[in-house]
């Protein structure tokens, strides 16, 4: 099957299917079930501009509205990674005395709030109402929409062009992207620097981490994609950065053309994903046996453990999971619960599969068998806070890079 791409508009062949899914954050109430939306998993790679994307996005209000359930601060190792960034974006304004600095889908505020604390000329943009009053509860200024060229338009004429825009982990949930890459060229200063970061595509590709393909990832950002992407709109790539965060992100940093020396980082990274393959249509069929590898390696474990009477719950209702769940075919009778500490999931269900959530007490109260590591990019922060669970023999049970017990 043939589509069209969403940045250059070549051909594009549909490279996976998974089939029918429900909605990454769509945790749900039991009077509820009647109605749950579905969609058709489907992604696509660009011969072309190389973008690996979704085919069909869902509306975006359907994902990001009043009850968006994933607040960032739920992860110290998060809160830390995210306080580097913004004292790295603040080092990079250093030129001007009274900066103004832009978030696109600042969230709960976690970013931001470091430079609300010392006064910094800030503005956080985020469509989910929900997460924005929790921002604006820390004292971030936060501007409750989804960020578009007319947002950025009206931005600049309420408060002038940014010295710095940044964004984590939102440029890859923007269908509308070329809307969002105008406005970041209309609100960025002449001399401003544009800071994204998003889950790489090699690394998903390489690690076989398939759980980050849902409906809220509309795009698999890779350097040469995002050069050609953001070039369409006068935007220069001029540095790269791999990051370890949400198992393997890549940072991009972005000016005005010809406005900032290019690190010769960018050339080199380009290489690399050329002599990797990675836009080749091998590499995906490559990954697609793999992801299949995967689930039946995963079903068979878990479906063993229950034969042998063990109890198995998830750690994480993370939105990847979703896809993990309901590609997999798992269901209650596997995994009995998820543990999670967001209380907006607690007390629902998983989308698509209806598992209960239950908040974090419970792994410790409920004294299960064996536990599969939804949060799996959250590794090493869960296995310390978590050491007495593998203590008393507690399994844990990882999927990425490959479907294996934690010995
Ligand atoms: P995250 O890994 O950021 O993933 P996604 O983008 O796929 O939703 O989500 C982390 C989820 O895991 C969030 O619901 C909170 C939960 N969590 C715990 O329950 N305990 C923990 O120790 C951590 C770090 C996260």
């Amino acid at each position: 099957m043939t589509t069209q791409c969403a940045a250059c508009g070549a051909a594009t062949e549909v490279l996976l299917d998974f089939g029918k899914m429900p909605l990454a954050n769509g945790f749900l109430a039991a009077d509820q079930f009647g109605v749950e939306r579905f969609y058709e998993l489907r992604l696509a790679c660009c011969p072309s501009c190389r973008l690996a994307q979704l085919v069909e996005p869902p509306a975006p209000a359907l994902m990001f509205n009043d009850a968006y359930p994933f607040f960032s601060s739920t992860s110290r190792r998060m809160a830390a990674h995210f306080e580097e960034l913004a004292a790295d974006v603040l080092r990079a304004c250093e030129g001007s005395t009274d900066p103004f600095i832009v978030e696109l889908g600042s969230n709960d505020g976690i970013l931001l709030q470091h430079y609300a604390m010392r006064g910094i000329r800030h503005l956080g943009v985020e469509p989910s109402a929900n997460v924005a009053r929790a921002a604006r509860a820390r004292g971030v200024s936060s501007l409750c929409r989804f960020f578009d060229l007319q947002a950025a338009n009206e931005i600049v004429a309420t408060h002038g062009q940014a010295d710095a825009i940044v964004a984590a982990n939102v440029m890859c949930h923007i269908a509308d992207i070329h809307s969002a890459a105008a406005g970041v060229a209309a609100l960025l200063r002449r001399d401003g620097l544009f800071v994204f970061e998003d889950p790489y595509w090699a690394d998903i590709v390489a690690q076989t981490a398939y759980d980050q393909i849902y409906d809220e990832h509309a795009f698999y950002f890779s350097v040469a994609s995002v050069e050609r992407l953001f070039g369409r709109h006068g935007l220069e790539l001029i540095d790269v950065a791999p990051q370890a965060v949400h198992g393997g992100s890549m940072r991009y940093v972005l000016s005005h053309q010809g406005s900032r020396r290019v690190s010769a980082r960018v050339r080199e990274s380009l290489e690399r994903e050329e002599a990797s393959g990675l836009h080749r249509r091998e590499a995906i069929e490559g990954f697609r046996a793999r992801v299949e590898t995967s689930r039946r390696e995963l079903l068979s474990l878990l479906r063993r453990l229950r034969r042998e009477g063990e109890r198995v719950v998830g750690y994480g209702a993370t939105s990847k999971s979703t896809t993990i769940i309901n590609y997999c075919g798992i269901t209650a009778d596997l995994i009995e619960c998820i543990v999670d500490t967001t209380p907006a999931k607690q007390g629902k269900f998983s989308p698509g599969a209806h598992i209960p959530i239950r908040g974090h007490g419970e792994f410790a109260a409920s004294r299960p068998d064996a536990a599969v590591l939804f949060a799996w990019n959250h590794r090493a922060e869960i296995l310390d806070k978590e050491r007495a669970f593998r203590d008393r023999g507690g399994k844990w049970i990882v999927f990425v890079p490959s479907v294996c017990i934690l010995q």
